[in-house]
């Protein structure tokens, strides 16, 4: 079966993009054999080179077209269930499977960008978590680091398990370590005070978004060992 995991965040514009893509990088650095999944992108296209499903297939440097890596792109800036209902697009959970199906085959590890938040809306039936538990991947949730993120994501845990998902480990993304505030400094301790899952690691703010300088911070400030459970040599 082909192993992965699933990326989502306790909101939208949280990094999740920057987070899967360097750590696709960095997998794919280490000879992994990389694939990268978007299933929804709304709000950008596809040939965008900023778009969500361009980065990830420029940093995981996946072979497999665009199309096959985001299979459904709308332009308006909406939740891919209203987007989809404006364009009378039938987005199903079964067609959206059958098409993971058919990539599935072409890696040995994917890692997948929900659109949103666990419980953002994608068909009129399901949400990122359905995605997630149908694909049968474990959840990275990405966390911004400031007052809040502990609600936000033992909220996100909480409601993954309630739906039999496991959560693998959070990522904290954005951190401007040189001014962090007290909470920016004791979030961290707090979440892993309230939750058994581990934060796997702090990425910083980064000056420049560049593939090389996204890579290397997922690299030294993320223990990718965590990956090693699920068949990867990190
Ligand atoms: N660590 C970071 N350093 C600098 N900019 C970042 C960082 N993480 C995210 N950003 C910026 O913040 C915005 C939201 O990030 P993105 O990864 O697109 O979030 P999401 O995928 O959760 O919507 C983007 O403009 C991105 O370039
Ligand atoms: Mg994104």
């Amino acid at each position: 079966m082909t192993r992965g995991i699933y990326i989502t965040g306790t909101d939208t514009e949280i990094g999740k993009t920057v987070v899967a893509a360097g750590i696709a990088g960095a997998l794919k650095k280490s000879g992994i054999d990389i694939g990268v999944m978007k299933p929804f992108m709304s709000g950008a296209k596809r040939e965008d080179p900023h778009s969500d499903a361009a980065m990830l297939k420029s940093l995981a440097e996946d072979t497999n077209c665009i199309e096959q890596i985001n299979p459904y792109q709308f332009d308006e800036a909406v939740t891919p269930l209203l987007a989809a209902e404006m364009n009378s697009i039938d987005i199903s959970l079964d067609k959206l499977l059958s098409h993971w199906n058919e990539i599935s085959l072409t890696h040995d590890f994917f890692i997948v960008e929900g659109a949103g938040g666990l419980m953002a809306p994608m068909g009129s039936d399901y949400h990122n978590g359905h995605i997630a538990r149908e694909m049968g991947f474990p959840l990275i949730i990405v966390a911004r680091p400031g007052l809040g993120t502990v609600n936000h994501t033992l909220l996100t845990i909480e409601k993954a398990r309630t739906m039999g998902i496991e959560v693998l480990g959070i990522i904290i993304n954005g951190v401007q370590f040189g001014e962090r505030t007290l909470a920016e400094q004791t979030n961290r301790k707090l979440i892993e005070r309230f939750t058994d899952v581990s934060v796997l690691g702090e990425i910083p703010w980064l000056e420049k978004l560049e593939k090389k300088t996204i890579i290397e911070a997922v690299e030294n400030n993320v223990s990718l060992n965590s990956l090693t459970g699920l068949g990867v040599k990190a």
